[in-house]
């Protein structure tokens, strides 16, 4: 104990150092240096900014109670706010900068579009504010500080070999027909989660084992433009007219998420095609039950209240000027910094394991009974 305190003075007598010469240096090396907010701490009491995209699906709608709630039970003054449905580059720019005038300490930003925030990242560190990228990466910006995700490219893997088992189950022997799906082209994620399940795919789609009915197999081509249903079903229903009217089979399709998942199945559905298997992320509880149900085939469990509890002990340890924890240092290259993240695992779930994936889960756990 005695050691860990004068340890802990001895580096807090480096930080006040750091801090007077970051001070006294030139105002450009002050600011690159990356001895952030974090080297200060603030007040308890501060004002912690929460900046999330619009609702396109459920994890963000409970993401932003559990800020609200979170974020004042640690003592914390809370401002989060959603972008709108369509101006959302606009108006989460407006949020933001509105937030570092409020003084916000911390801005925790889920970002709408990942390379329209370098201003306001900018802003806020110039303000003194840290900047803490969520679930979605914030790029090209020297400027922001963490970022704190599920690991996305675990994700995208996980949704490719679950995408090959469960065709696998249902007919045993390949080849097997498919179609690729990928999420906004404007969210940094989407392409993580599209190269981590072709990192899969691709051995088998070169094998010829698994073939990409319409051929569309590049991001280009497989991207759903605001993560929007619609435009999920509407791909489906060209891709069924284009491929698959003369009775050729559809064996499984890899979605990014579970919005899209359930998008996708109703339009083979509407189409009168035995269902496909499909892949999905988010655990909505729509597709819960339709896992249950036997329809989407599985989901990934990124439990959103463990990643906002996580990113509120990042604020913590920012608030007493310690650092946060991170675990990885080099995934995350914004095309300006390699962005040190804390990644936390997630979960395949389908029908077989669903019952103990939720079984902490209040909401989700009875639709598994
Ligand atoms: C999130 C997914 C979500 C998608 C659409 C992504 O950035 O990581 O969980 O399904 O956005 O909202």
């Amino acid at each position: 104990m005695r050691r860990i305190i004068t340890r802990g003075i001895a580096v807090a007598g480096a930080i006040a150092l750091l801090t007077l010469s970051t001070a006294c240096s030139n105002e450009r090396e002050g600011s690159a240096s990356t001895v952030n907010a974090d080297a200060k701490g603030f007040a308890q009491d501060s004002l912690v900014g929460v900046a999330l995209p619009s609702k396109t699906s459920e994890n963000w709608v409970l993401a932003g109670d559990l800020f609200t709630n979170g974020l004042k039970a640690a003592g914390f003054k809370a401002d989060v706010q959603y972008a709108g449905a369509s101006t959302t580059v606009a108006d989460q720019q407006s949020q933001i900068s509105a937030m570092i005038t409020k003084g916000a300490k911390v801005i925790v930003i889920g970002a709408t579009d990942a390379s329209q925030l370098a201003t306001q990242v900018a802003q806020a560190k110039q303000a003194g504010a840290a900047v803490i990228a969520y679930d979605r990466l914030i790029t090209n910006t020297p400027d922001l500080d963490y970022y704190i995700a599920f690991d996305n490219l675990k994700v995208g893997q996980l949704q490719g070999q679950a995408l090959i088992d469960g065709m696998k189950a249902k007919k045993p022997q390949g080849p097997w027909t498919v179609e690729l799906f990928s999420g906004s082209p404007d969210d940094n994620n989407s392409k993580v989660f599209f190269d981590g399940a072709m990192s899969v795919l691709k051995p088998l789609i070169d094998k010829g084992d698994i073939v990409v009915g319409s051929g569309q197999k590049d991001i280009k081509q497989t991207a759903i433009q605001g993560w929007k249903a619609e435009n999920a079903q509407q791909r489906m229903d060209s891709l069924l007219t284009s491929t698959y009217g003369s009775g050729k089979e559809l064996d499984g399709v890899l979605s990014p998420n579970d919005t899209l998942a359930r998008a996708i199945l109703t339009s083979v559905k509407g189409a009168g095609k035995p269902g496909p298997v499909v892949t999905g992320q988010d655990s909505e509880a729509e597709s819960v039950k339709s896992i249950m149900a036997g329809e989407q085939y599985s989901t990934i469990n990124k439990d959103t209240r463990k990643l906002v509890a996580e990113t509120i002990n990042m604020v913590k340890s920012l608030q007493t000027g310690e650092k946060p924890q991170i675990n990885d240092t080099k995934s995350y290259d914004n095309g300006s910094k390699v962005v040190p993240a804390y990644l936390l695992p997630p979960v395949i779930v389908t029908k077989q394991n669903a019952a103990e994936a939720y079984a902490s889960d209040p909401k989700l756990a009875p639709l598994t009974k």
